[in-house]
């Protein structure tokens, strides 16, 4: 593996290059007008992994947006890593508060990237991420260093929740047979700090619409005498958390695994600054469940957040108006053992009961995923860590995140096999937020430490 830094020297500009290319393609799942792009970028995907050296790659339609497939078999009877990521970004919005258009790839330097980072939608997650693979296979192949089978499956609907994933798996098990799953759609604490994510939040996502009387009303002459959606929504929002900032809906926390106080305290072992965290925020302080410090409330705790919510008028100047109807999207982040299924029924349930007479309620589940916690007593960690020691020079913290790929829970079930999160963002990233951007720094050190995943993995399993 002496060549992987000399290999990334000569080729970076060329690496980087690539990945902006791949970037300029707006491949945003959630809105169909950009369906025409999503699909050029799977096509993309293909081509790169066909150049990296997979000898079999294919588009694999789905109901949805479609699957790329790519493999390279050196020896059946050696182990087979499968790599997921995916190819499709959020949506840029807001785009006016992006200092850079969110297509228009720039590499621009910052106080933690001095080395620079390219800044544009999906820089960090997930195709910068996702890239890195692409180009580790392609070292591998080029110096006849890859130890072991590999096989790609990148999706298209990872973030709008990877519905035609699920039927994929149950109809190729066999096809996408593994011995451990490798992602980078993780972060990292710090440059200097590696981490390997150990654990992922579930995800219950709903839509509420409470509907007041049957037209817009002049605020004056109804306003006292009749229930104003917003206002019973706001309260009805409100009344989600009580004092000590706990979940009120009844049963929600029946199923959380609670921690160890050993856990706890291991888990406080990591690196954190919170006046750092608060600077890099702008806040004055954090707020959350009480009895729990901020790594815990963002990654072993349950929550439950309104990620959008409208209605009314918003426009220019003023209008004295009560609206018809009033809207929230909620989120609810899910640990184990919450079943996310039976949490958007607990959530329905309540919601519905807490209404008053005045309006009406109605609740439509999204989407939503298991939680994911992995040991790390497993071969796919001990190479992962290996892995980190040799280009770090550092083990790696494990850490449980606060995010949620839903998928992940459904590849043990499915397929039974660990997966393993290698991911080299930082929370500075941006994700999903203007402005995403994604070091040049970890991008290249990504590429050169999976490699070495593959090597002690392979070197685990056939000793
Ligand atoms: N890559 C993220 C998840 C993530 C980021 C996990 C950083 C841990 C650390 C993924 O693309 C994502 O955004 N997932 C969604 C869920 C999905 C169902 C829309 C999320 O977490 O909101
Ligand atoms: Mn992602
Ligand atoms: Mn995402």
């Amino acid at each position: 593996m002496e060549n992987i830094k000399s290999y990334i020297t000569t080729h970076q500009q060329r690496f980087i290059d690539e990945l902006i290319e791949l970037l300029k393609i707006p491949s945003v799942s959630a809105d169909p007008a950009f369906s025409e792009d999503v699909l050029n970028t799977a096509e993309a995907v293909r081509s790169a992994l066909e150049k990296a050296g997979c000898d079999h790659t294919e588009i694999c339609e789905t109901p949805g947006y479609p699957i790329v497939y790519g493999e390279k078999v050196v020896d059946p009877e050696l182990p087979t890593v499968l790599v997921y990521g995916h190819y499709d970004v959020q949506p840029p919005d807001p785009v006016d508060l992006w200092h850079s258009p969110p297509f228009e790839p720039v590499i621009k330097e910052t106080e933690l990237h001095p080395e620079g980072a390219i800044f544009a939608r999906g820089a960090s997650d997930d195709k910068g991420q996702m890239y890195m693979h692409v180009k580790a296979l392609e070292y591998m192949v080029a110096n006849d260093e890859l130890p072991c089978n590999v096989k790609f499956m990148i999706e298209g609907e990872e973030e709008v929740g990877s519905e035609s994933l699920g039927w994929f798996l149950e109809r190729n098990r066999e096809k996408l047979a593994n011995d451990v799953i490798l992602i980078s759609d993780t972060g990292m604490i710090a440059k200097d700090t590696p981490s390997i994510t150990t654990g992922l939040r579930g995800l219950s996502y709903v839509e509420v619409e409470v509907t007041g009387p049957n037209r817009d009303l002049h605020s004056g002459l109804y306003g006292g005498a009749v229930a104003n959606p917003i206002n019973i929504l706001s309260k009805m929002i409100a009344s989600l958390q009580d004092e000590n900032n706990h979940i009120t809906i009844p049963g929600f926390y029946d199923k959380v695994q609670e921690l160890s106080r050993e856990e706890r305290d291991e888990m406080a072992k990591a690196p954190f600054s919170l006046d750092a965290y608060k600077k890099a925020l702008d806040i004055a302080d954090v707020y959350g469940e009480a009895g729990y410090v901020t790594n815990e409330r963002n990654s072993i705790r349950p929550t439950l957040d309104v990620n959008g919510i409208w209605g009314g008028y918003t426009g220019e100047g003023a209008k004295t108006v009560i609206a018809s109807k009033a809207y929230a999207k909620i989120s609810m982040r899910l640990v184990p053992h919450q079943d996310w299924e039976e949490i958007t029924d607990l959530f329905q349930k309540h919601f519905e009961s807490i209404a008053p007479a005045g309006v009406k309620v109605v609740v439509k589940p999204h989407h939503g995923g298991y939680p994911y916690v992995t040991p790390i007593d497993n071969d796919g960690y001990q190479a992962a860590s290996k892995a980190y020691e040799a280009t770090f020079g550092k083990t790696p913290i494990p850490q449980r995140s606060g995010g949620s790929i839903p998928i992940v829970s459904l590849f043990e079930k499915e397929l039974k096999s660990k997966t393993i999160l290698m991911g080299f963002g930082l929370d500075s990233d941006a994700i999903h937020s203007p402005n995403e951007h994604y070091g040049i720094w970890n991008y290249l050190k990504g590429i050169e430490t999976i490699p070495y995943f593959y090597k002690y993995f392979t070197e685990i399993k056939t000793s």
